[in-house]
């Protein structure tokens, strides 16, 4: 864990009030500010309930001590705390490089609050240098990959590549928790992301895609000896 990430799912822990529902995140930040969450808990006298992003983060946090609900039994969540792949000036991310972005933008989109914890390299001018995962049905795929494909190129990317997610060893495809695949969509850059999410979510095949636009409302950029929050 870099001392960056550590700083920033630090600086989270500061939205954290008692009687909160909270979102658990995913990916290797997120991972951190769960345990870190466990540990205040023990110490402090505040309890909270936690609705987790994906099967991994449900396992960190049964470890953490951190007590969980399921999502049906939420009527709200106060806060998710969630990690990104990328994040632009207008707070806009791309999430779901660890393939748990349906489940992070449905508990995302149910926040009253997202916080998003990031070390400096997740910063970007643009969004669109790390691929963009879209998650889809298997039934069907190779022609909503075609679909995609297009779909990014009328929403300005020049050369998108969109490739089947595959596990380690290469052969099967990756299934999401939910079930699905992952297209992952190399495209450098995403000129326009509101016109390529709206074309993108507009195929019958795509269950979501990991553009995050108007989610997030404070960024916690860890730096090497403490976090700047911005708001
Ligand atoms: C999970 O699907 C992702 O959205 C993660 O939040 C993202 O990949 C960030 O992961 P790290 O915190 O491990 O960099």
């Amino acid at each position: 864990m870099s001392a960056q990430k550590l700083n920033a799912a630090r600086a989270a822990l500061d939205y954290v009030e008692d009687g909160m529902i909270l979102g658990l995140g995913s990916g290797s930040t997120a991972a951190e500010f769960v345990r870190l969450l466990g540990a205040a808990l023990k110490q402090d006298e505040i309890a909270i309930k936690g609705i987790p992003t994906s099967r991994e983060t449900e396992q960190i946090a049964r470890e953490a001590g951190v007590p969980l609900i399921p999502i049906e039994q939420a009527d709200r969540i106060d806060l998710t705390v969630d990690g990104a792949d990328e994040v632009d000036g207008r707070f806009r991310l791309i999430k779901g490089g660890g393939a748990c972005l349906l489940r992070e933008k449905i508990i995302a989109d149910a926040s009253d609050l997202m916080v998003v914890i990031i070390d400096e390299t997740k910063l970007v001018e643009s969004l669109g240098a790390f691929p963009l995962p879209v998650e889809v049905d298997p039934f069907g795929f190779t022609i909503t990959a075609k679909k995609v494909f297009d779909a990014l190129r009328r929403a300005g990317v020049a050369r998108p590549e969109v490739t089947l997610r595959r596990l380690g060893d290469g052969l099967e495809p990756l299934v999401t928790d939910g079930g699905h695949y992952i297209l992952d969509c190399a495209c450098g850059e995403i000129p326009e992301p509101e016109l390529a999410a709206a074309e993108l979510i507009d195929i019958p095949g795509v269950i979501e895609h990991g553009l995050f636009l108007d989610l997030a409302r404070v960024v916690i950029v860890g730096e090497d000896d403490g976090a700047r929050v911005m708001e």
